[in-house]
């Protein structure tokens, strides 16, 4: 496997003060308490699953989820979610038969987002099998890396404690075309959220209120998360 970019990041990724992955995620949680994702029974494929957010988010028994990453700093972290197993591999080329899970979950899949790991989410499900996937809104991230200067298509992290900036893809697609790649690689019943922060949350990241003066509207205007749920 070629070294990824986020091993570069991935001893401090989840640390606190990243303030804007912290507003992600905890958008993530409060959408997902207005609206469940109920997964009773079957097994689970978390692709791009970092630490892993099964557990934390959605409640699943680690017996259940296989992780799929392709960073093995990533895999390496102390701190993690158990699994029953890891995998490291793209999530754009999976090398696993097809059909075996009933779940495909990935929390801010930016950095691979596109037709081709939509497909391989879709042939790793079995008949019904359903996809819980959240991104940064393109509504958002189009006008912060144009008034930060930098391309469209990637992210930059500022390493903490020092001046150095790790500058990574993230790859940010409105909601009309990821309604239209999940019909073209076979989905149905797909439902996209659009999701800002919530009136309380403390600390909100300089990129988010940044955007919001330039647009003129409240940080709690600003959908900075699509949570997309379909099923195969
Ligand atoms: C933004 S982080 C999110 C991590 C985790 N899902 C979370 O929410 O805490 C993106 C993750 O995707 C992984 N990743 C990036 N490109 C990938 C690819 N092509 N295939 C699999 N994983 C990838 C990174 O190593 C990282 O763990």
């Amino acid at each position: 496997m070629p070294r990824s970019g986020y091993d570069d990041i991935a001893e401090e990724y989840y640390d606190l003060r990243h303030v804007t992955c912290r507003n992600f995620d905890n958008t993530t949680k409060s959408s997902l308490v207005s609206n469940s994702f109920p997964i009773p029974d079957g097994k689970l494929l978390e692709i791009g699953a970092g630490r892993g957010r099964a557990g934390e988010f959605l409640g699943v028994d680690h017996s259940r989820v296989v992780q799929l990453d392709n960073s093995q700093a990533m895999f390496d972290l102390a701190v993690r979610e158990e699994c029953s197993l890891k995998i490291l591999a793209d999530a754009c080329a999976i090398p696993l038969a097809s059909g075996q899970f009933k779940y495909v979950v990935g929390f801010l899949i930016d950095p691979f987002m596109g037709l081709d790991c939509l497909a391989e989410a879709h042939r790793m499900l079995v008949p019904e099998g359903r996809i819980l996937l959240t991104v940064p809104t393109h509504q958002w991230g189009t006008v912060l890396r144009t008034m930060l200067g930098i391309e469209e298509m990637t992210t930059r992290f500022k390493v903490l404690d020092t001046e150095n900036i790790v500058v990574l893809p993230s790859v940010l697609h409105t909601p009309e075309r990821i309604d239209e790649m999940l019909k073209m690689v076979g989905f149905q019943k797909i439902e996209i959220s659009c999701d800002a922060l919530t009136d309380f949350e403390q600390p909100v990241s300089s990129d988010i209120t940044s955007v919001c003066e330039t647009l003129e509207i409240q940080v709690s205007d600003l959908p900075i998360i699509h949570t997309i749920r379909a099923t195969r």
